[in-house]
């Protein structure tokens, strides 16, 4: 061989040992990104870990909490809240009714004819009308112009050829999705506000005086004669549906629960004297806490960013409103940690801008090289083409969020069960084996878009309450759709509570004793006079009322002295 053809050997070998050196050195760089990336997917699996044992942890403190609850207020991070709703449709409800149904960032209006037999709904009329961002942050005037306009123009297209009635004024069930300390049937001061709502001057107002004097200034005919939670309103249409409902779960934007109590059970509110001996309790479990909860450090930034630290901390590793954060959360920190997708996207920092329904649809990508993943990330986060082994990491980051999410939320559904004994343990005390509890048909009407749109995560959450409950004890638990319930359940329980309902009629006459504190003008009940004031502003005063059933359910039995059928 020639000197030369031995130097281009040489010279080729050079050449080859040092491509291969930058492709090994390439590669290991990439392992190494690579690993550190799953780290971060590791550690997030981990800390939002939900066996089954974790998971009966939180059952029991969801139980325990409940019980705290009503025992005394403030007494628990859940407020247990009564609703006032102490009997629920029965299927006999007859006439037209109107719904406004406001706790999302849609409100709707809805018209409802009620035929007089259980599930006969004869027609039902829905408008939605987005919320302006701006008036989710402005005033309570504004919020209710804007929907007191709404619902004219919606009154008079629904009506246009038909006479109004002379001698009756239209009824509402006014369906407000927020946390309401409530004063009666009608009547309620806003505690706080949830979900992305801050209209300050409206904490601790009576929200249906607000509504009225907008309606008033609106110039329609309109009394609200119910005020409820959208809870309370799916757990009216479950009823009508289904007489073995017995609580309502939403898990929507927000997440919350209600459930049928005894009234003896409320210990806060003692001596509660109801039509039926149950009330309605809104739980308000969104603002749930237990140290048993899997939370990563992605749930504490996103609490410690948002308008309400510190609470709503089952709502924010639950509901609509936060997963799609807690995702983007997750790839914004791997995206920083290495750049598998590319330099850093400046729409990563933006809050909210994954939104869960775009979770949602990256968890449910079939496709092979999983378009719609690239898509989001192209369109929403503006992460131009990753590889397909970086968007099936972003699937799985959705999985394991979603998990969590839908577990949790099976393990607060059977915390209910067990506080009201229908989880087959034999209540909060347990004691009896489960051999021996036997087993009535369970309903729970349930609510919301991540559990009716999103596949997987109501598969999950079905999973999960199997596990929990066992498969025996699983199969007389029916988790039944209850489409629309927050606005027809208002419409139902406005029929219900209605002041020309012939069933409404019963009238009692009270001694009641209130603390100048719960003084009569802030108090439902229609006074008659006060037969004496004792000493100082704070002791108790007497006075004889007269309650009347559409308005108000009996806070204090001991007075009671005659119930008549006729008005006084
Ligand atoms: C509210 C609840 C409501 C739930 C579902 C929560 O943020 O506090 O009152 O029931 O969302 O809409």
């Amino acid at each position: 061989m020639g000197k030369l053809a031995v130097g281009v050997a040489v010279g080729v070998a050079v050449v080859a040992c040092a491509v291969a050196g930058v492709v090994v050195g390439r590669r290991v760089r990439s392992r190494r990104k690579w690993t550190r990336v799953v780290g971060v997917l590791k550690e997030l699996e981990e800390a939002c870990e939900t066996p089954v044992g974790r998971l009966r942890q939180v059952v029991d403190a969801m139980a325990v909490e409940m019980h705290a609850g009503l025992a005394s207020e403030g007494g628990s991070k859940l407020k247990m809240l009564l609703t006032f709703v102490d009997h629920l449709p029965t299927g006999s409800e007859i006439g037209t009714y109107y719904a406004l149904d406001l706790g999302g960032t849609n409100f709707r209006v809805l018209r409802v004819q009620l035929g007089g037999k259980r599930s006969s709904i004869l027609s039902q009329d829905v408008e939605r009308q987005p919320i302006p961002q701006h008036l989710m942050t402005s005033t309570s005037e504004d919020l209710f112009d804007f929907i007191a306009s709404t619902l004219k123009q919606f009154v008079e297209k629904e009506e246009s050829g038909s006479e109004p009635s002379p001698v009756r004024t239209r009824e509402l069930g006014f369906t407000f999705s927020f946390p309401v300390k409530q004063l009666s049937i009608r009547s309620g001061i806003l505690i706080k506000w949830t979900k992305g709502f801050a209209i300050e001057d409206m904490v601790g107002k009576e929200v249906v005086e607000l509504l009225e004097a907008a309606l008033v200034r609106s110039g329609l005919d309109m009394r609200a004669v119910v005020l409820v939670n959208d809870t309370a309103g799916t757990l009216a249409l479950g009823r009508y549906h289904d007489a073995d409902t017995v609580a309502a779960v939403i898990i929507g934007t927000g997440t919350n629960a209600c459930y049928l109590e005894r009234a003896d059970a409320i210990i806060k509110c003692q001596g509660l004297l109801t039509t039926s001996g149950c009330m309605v309790v809104n739980m308000e479990w969104g603002n749930f806490w237990s140290s048993h909860l899997p939370r990563t450090s992605y749930d504490i930034d996103l609490d410690l960013e948002s308008p309400n630290p510190n609470d709503q901390g089952f709502e924010k590793m639950i509901s609509g409103m936060y997963l799609g954060d807690i995702v983007r959360r997750v790839i914004l920190r791997m995206s920083q940690e290495m750049d598998i997708f590319g330099p850093v996207s400046s729409r990563l920092s933006i809050p909210f801008i994954l939104q869960t329904p775009s979770v949602a649809a990256m968890h449910e990508d079939d496709s092979p090289e999983l378009r719609e993943v690239a898509k989001i990330l192209r369109e929403t986060l503006e992460i131009p083409e990753v590889s397909l082994k970086v968007r099936k990491l972003v699937v799985r980051v959705c999985d394991v969020v979603t998990h969590r999410a839908a577990r949790l939320a099976a393990a607060g559904i059977v915390g209910i069960l067990k506080k009201i004994g229908r989880d087959g343990s034999g209540g909060i005390t347990g004691g009896r084996s489960k051999s021996d509890v036997k087993m009535r048909r369970t309903v729970v009407a349930i609510e919301g878009g991540l559990y009716t749109r999103y596949t997987i995560f109501r598969e999950y959450l079905h999973e999960a309450l199997n596990e929990i409950l066992g498969e025996d004890m699983a199969q007389h638990v029916i988790l039944k759709v209850t489409e629309d319930g927050s606005g027809i359940g208002g419409a139902l329980l406005a029929a219900s509570y209605s002041s020309y309902s012939v069933d409404n009629s019963q009238h009692l006459v009270v001694m009641a004793s209130f603390n100048d504190h719960q003084a009569p003008h802030h108090h439902p009940l229609s006074w008659v006079g006060a037969n004496s004031a004792i000493h100082g502003p704070f002791c108790p005063r007497h006075y004889l009322a007269v309650i009347d059933f559409t308005t108000t359910t009996i806070l204090h039995k001991e007075y009671v002295i005659a119930i008549t059928s006729d008005k006084p």
